[in-house]
């Protein structure tokens, strides 16, 4: 797993000053752009699902769904929901998904932000694993953590890509987080 990790690593790229100044934006597409980098990825998250949640790799876990975060969490939330044999529901910006839904507003660097889920997406008790890309001030995590919860879903875990660790994004999670890779001291925050 770790020279998985390295692979990645090398794979992502550093954008200063985006989308605006201060901000040193982790670009995570070159891991999509390229054949290999994506399969190691996706080899990669699955093998660490497989080790928090003890489950043989390509075998059925007790995990029911997959719960991504638009837009990023998208990426890579259906393939792994397929590999678990686990179902996918979309966390969505507000005003995308029709129906009944539930909303959680949270803090972004400046400014609120809302996350939106239907409500019949999570049936009480399901297992639920929330997937995104990146972690930062963990916010839109702890709304979707919220969502979850709300519909009744047993919430078991998050699972990163990457983890901007010197925001302590997880402190403001309560329930077990996994990530891949952390992201340098030096780097500035990426929430936007
Ligand atoms: C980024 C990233 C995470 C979130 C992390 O998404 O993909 O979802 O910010 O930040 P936080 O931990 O401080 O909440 P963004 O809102 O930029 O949108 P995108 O995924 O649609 O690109
Ligand atoms: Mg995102």
């Amino acid at each position: 797993l770790a020279s998985l990790n390295s692979t990645l690593k090398n794979g992502l790229r550093q954008f200063p000053d985006f989308p605006q100044k201060g901000i040193l934006f982790e670009d995570i597409m070159p891991l999509f752009a390229d054949h290999t980098l994506h399969s190691t990825l996706i080899q990669a998250l699955e093998l660490k699902i497989a080790q928090v949640f003890h489950t043989p790799p390509g075998e059925s876990s007790d995990v029911d769904i997959v719960v991504g975060l638009e837009s990023r969490g998208f990426l890579f939330g259906p393939t792994l929901a397929l590999r678990l044999g686990a179902g996918f529901v979309p966390v969505r910006k507000p005003g995308k998904l029709p129906g009944q839904t539930i909303k959680a507003t949270f803090k972004k660097e400046y400014g609120e932000d809302v996350f939106e889920m239907q409500g019949d997406a999570i049936k009480k008790g399901q297992k639920v694993v929330i997937v995104d890309d990146i972690i930062a001030t963990g916010g839109s995590a702890a709304a979707a953590g919220e969502l979850v919860r709300t519909l009744g879903g047993e919430l078991v875990g998050y699972v990163f890509m990457m983890e901007l660790d010197f925001l302590r994004g997880r402190e403001k999670l309560d329930a077990p987080v996994y990530t891949l890779l952390s992201g340098q001291e030096e780097a500035l925050a990426n929430t936007d």
